[in-house]
C-alpha cells in the first residue's frame, strides 16, 4: 500500500517534470509573496524604537521624511513586487495543474476508447465519468499543496525561525513548542466536530425521507388508524436528532472556546515574557511588536503542515484511481502483424467448434461447440429463446470478446488476424436500443461516414425511410437531438441509425432485434428500411418474431448456448423440432388472442412477441 502510494507520487512527479520551471517560478513567487509582509512588523519596530521613541535622534522634519520614505518603499514593494509575485504563485501552479489535468483527461479518454466490452461492463459508466472529471481534478490539490506549498512553507518557517531567533532565543523556543501543540489540538477538535456534524446531518436527511413518505402516504395512515403510532414514532426520531444536535452543539461550543483560549493564552504568555525581557533590557518595544506579529503569521504555515497528510491522502487517492484505469490492459488487442480485411475478398464466415464463457469462473459455457458457415451474400437468422446465446455469437463476430476455444474465420482467415479498424469498417450493426448522441441529425449521420456529402446523406436517409421526418424537422439536418434538442420516437431513431449504416455501406450486416422495441406501425417502416439495407449484403439477423425471418437462406436454431437445428423455414417446420415448437408457440399465442388473419398470411404480418421468448 505504502509502496503503491510512493509509486503514484513518483509517477505524478513525472507528469510535473516537463513543467518544472513553472513549479520553480511558482514556489519562488510564493516565498516572495509570504516574506514581503514580514516587512511591516520590521518597519513598525523601526518606527517605535527609532523614529517615534521619546529619545529619538531624528528631528521633527526628519521623522516626517522617514515616515514618507518607508510609506513609498512599502507601496512600491506591495504594488510592484507583491502583486506580480502573488499572481505568479497562483497562475504558475494553476497552469501546471491545468496542463497535467488536460494530459491525464485525454490519456484516460484515449485509453477508454481502447477498452473492450468486458471492461465497460465491469465499470459503471457513472464511475468512469467521475474519474475523468473529478478524480483528475485532484491533481490541482497535489500541485498546490504537495508540489509547491510544502516548499514555500518550509522556507517561510525557516525565515520566521531566523527572524524570531534574532529577536530572542528563549522566547522563540517557547513559541515553536507551544504553537504546533495548539495547531494540532485545534485540528483534532475540528475533526471531532466534523464527525458529529456528519452524524447529525445523516439523521436530518433521514427524517426528510421519512416525512416525505408519510405525507405522501397519509391516506394509509388514516385508513389503518395509525395516527397515534405515527406521532410516537416521529417523536422518537425527532428526539434522536435533538440528542445528536445537542451533542454537536456542546462539542463545537467547547471546541471553539478551548481553541480560542489556547491561542490567547500563548499570546498572553509571550507578551508577558517579552515585557519581562524589555524590563531586563534584552528586548525593545519594537522587538515585542515584531515577535507578536510573527506569532500570528506562523499559524498559517503550521496549520498547513498539520493538514498535509490529510490533503496528501485525499489527492493521491484520486490520482491513484486515475492510474488504475490507465493501467488496465485492453482485453481485445490488435496483433502487431494484423492485416487489413481486403474489401474485395469474398466475404465468408466460418464458426468452428467455438466455445465461449463471459465469466471464466462459470462452469457452463455461454456458447458451446458452435459451428456454422455463411457465404458471401447469404442471409442467415439466429433464433432461440431468450438467453440462448444469439447476441453472444454476434459479440464474438464483432470481436467485443475473444473466443475461449475453436475458431472464427472471416474470408478464410482468423478474425484476430485483421486490424480492428478494417474489421469494423466493413461491419454494420443495428441493435434494439438505438444510440444517438446529442448533436445535430447531420452529426449523428456522419458518424457512419465523417466525410459524407449532403447528397449521400439524403440518399441514405431516403433508403432508411428517414428522409420524410428529417425534412419536416424544424432545422432539417441541423436539428438538435438529445437533451437540448428535440426528442425522436423509437422508430425515427431506429431509421436514423439505419441511415447511418447505409452511409457506412458495410459488407456484413448484423441486426440484433432491430424492430423488437417498436409498435407495428413504426416496425413496418423500419422493416422496409432493413430489407433494403440487407439487399446484396451478407447478413445475420436476430429476431424473436419469426415472421420477419422466414425468407432467409438459413435459420440457425439455438438452445442453451448450442446450435440445435439448422435449415430453411419449411425444412425446420417439417422436422417438428425446437423451431416448430417456437413457431407454434408464437402462432398459438396469436390464435389465443383471436387474430386469425395473421395465421392465413404469416409471411407478411408482424407477429407478436412470444411469451416465453
Ligand atoms: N456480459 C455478460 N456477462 C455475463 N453473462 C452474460 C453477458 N451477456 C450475456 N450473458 C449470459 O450469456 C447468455 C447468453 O446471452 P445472450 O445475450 O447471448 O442471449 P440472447 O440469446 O441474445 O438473449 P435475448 O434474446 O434475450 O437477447 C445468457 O445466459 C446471459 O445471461
Ligand atoms: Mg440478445
Amino acid at each position: 500500500m505504502r509502496n503503491s502510494k510512493y509509486n503514484s507520487v513518483l509517477r505524478t512527479l513525472l507528469y510535473v517534470k516537463p513543467h518544472w520551471y513553472l513549479i520553480v517560478i511558482s514556489t519562488l513567487a510564493g516565498v516572495l509573496k509570504l516574506t514581503l509582509p514580514l516587512m511591516l512588523p520590521q518597519v513598525l519596530k523601526y518606527f517605535t524604537d527609532q523614529v517615534l521613541a521619546p529619545d529619538s535622534i531624528f528631528t521633527a522634519d526628519q521623522k516626517i521624511h522617514e515616515i514618507y520614505k518607508w510609506l513609498f518603499l512599502m507601496l512600491f514593494c506591495f504594488i510592484c513586487i507583491y502583486i506580480p509575485a502573488a499572481f505568479l504563485r497562483e497562475a504558475g501552479s494553476q497552469e501546471v495543474s491545468n496542463r497535467i489535468m488536460h494530459t491525464m483527461r485525454c490519456q484516460l479518454y484515449d485509453h477508454l476508447q481502447l477498452m473492450g466490452a468486458r471492461f465497460h461492463q465491469e465499470n459503471k459508466s457513472g464511475e468512469l465519468v467521475t474519474r475523468i472529471s473529478s478524480d483528475v481534478e485532484q491533481v490541482h490539490g497535489f500541485i498546490w499543496n504537495v508540489a509547491t506549498n510544502v516548499w514555500i512553507d518550509s522556507i517561510i518557517l525557516g525565515v520566521y525561525l531566523y527572524l524570531m531567533l534574532c529577536v530572542n532565543i528563549p522566547l522563540t523556543i517557547v513559541a515553536f513548542i507551544t504553537l504546533p501543540i495548539s495547531v494540532i489540538t485545534t485540528r483534532e477538535i475540528r475533526k471531532r466536530i466534523r464527525k458529529s456534524s456528519r452524524q447529525t446531518q445523516d439523521e436530518i436527511s433521514g427524517i426528510s425521507g421519512y416525512l416525505q413518505e408519510r405525507m405522501a402516504g397519509f391516506a394509509v395512515v388514516k385508513l389503518f388508524h395509525m395516527e397515534e403510532h405515527e406521532m410516537e414514532q416521529f417523536g422518537n426520531i425527532s428526539r434522536t436528532i435533538y440528542r445528536f444536535t445537542r451533542r454537536r452543539n456542546r462539542f463545537s461550543s467547547l471546541g471553539v472556546s478551548v481553541t480560542a483560549a489556547f491561542s490567547e493564552i500563548i499570546s498572553a504568555v509571550i507578551v508577558c515574557l517579552s515585557a519581562l525581557n524589555i524590563i531586563n533590557g534584552k528586548m525593545t518595544i519594537g522587538d515585542l511588536i515584531v515577535f507578536y506579529s510573527y506569532l500570528g503569521y506562523l499559524v498559517t504555515p503550521l496549520r498547513r503542515f498539520a493538514d498535509l497528510n490529510v490533503v496528501f491522502a485525499r489527492t493521491i487517492a484520486g490520482i491513484e484511481r486515475v492510474y488504475e484505469i490507465l493501467d488496465s490492459t485492453p482485453d481485445i488487442v490488435e496483433k502487431a502483424d494484423a492485416v487489413p480485411l481486403d474489401p474485395d475478398a469474398k466475404m465468408s464466415i466460418d464458426f468452428s467448434h467455438v466455445t465461449f464463457c463471459y465469466n471464466s469462473e462459470n462452469s457452463v459455457p455461454n456458447l458451446n461447440d458452435i459451428s456454422f458457415s455463411i457465404r458471401e451474400g447469404e442471409k442467415i437468422a439466429l433464433v432461440g429463446s431468450s438467453g440462448c446465446g444469439k447476441t453472444t455469437i454476434v459479440n464474438l463476430l464483432a470481436r467485443f470478446y475473444d473466443i475461449d476455444s475453436g475458431s472464427i474465420l472471416l474470408s478464410g482467415r482468423p478474425l484476430q488476424d485483421y486490424t480492428l479498424s478494417s474489421l469494423y469498417g466493413q461491419m454494420g450493426m443495428v441493435f434494439q436500443d438505438t444510440i444517438l448522441f446529442s448533436g445535430t441529425i447531420a452529426e449523428n449521420l456522419r458518424y457512419g461516414k465523417p466525410d459524407a456529402t449532403l447528397e449521400e446523406m439524403e440518399k441514405a436517409a431516403k433508403a432508411a425511410n428517414a428522409w420524410d421526418f428529417i425534412r419536416k424537422c424544424p432545422n432539417g439536418w441541423d436539428t438538435l437531438l438529445g437533451e437540448r434538442g428535440i426528442g425522436l420516437s423509437g422508430g425515427q431513431k431506429q431509421r436514423l441509425s439505419i441511415a447511418r449504416v447505409f452511409l457506412r455501406n458495410p459488407r456484413l450486416l448484423i441486426l440484433d432485434e432491430a424492430t423488437s422495441a417498436l409498435d407495428s406501425e413504426s416496425e413496418q417502416l423500419v422493416q422496409e428500411a432493413l430489407d433494403k439495407l440487407m439487399e446484396s449484403r451478407t447478413s445475420i439477423v436476430i429476431a424473436h418474431r419469426l415472421s420477419t425471418i422466414m425468407g432467409v437462406d438459413k435459420i440457425i436454431v439455438m438452445d442453451g448456448g448450442r446450435i440445435v437445428e439448422t435449415g430453411k423455414h419449411e425444412e425446420l417446420l417439417q422436422r417438428n423440432g425446437r423451431y416448430s415448437e417456437l413457431y407454434n408457440m408464437q402462432f398459438g399465442e396469436v390464435i389465443g388472442r383471436g387474430c386469425p388473419s395473421l395465421l392465413s398470411e404469416p409471411q407478411t404480418s408482424g407477429l407478436p412477441r412470444p411469451a416465453a421468448g
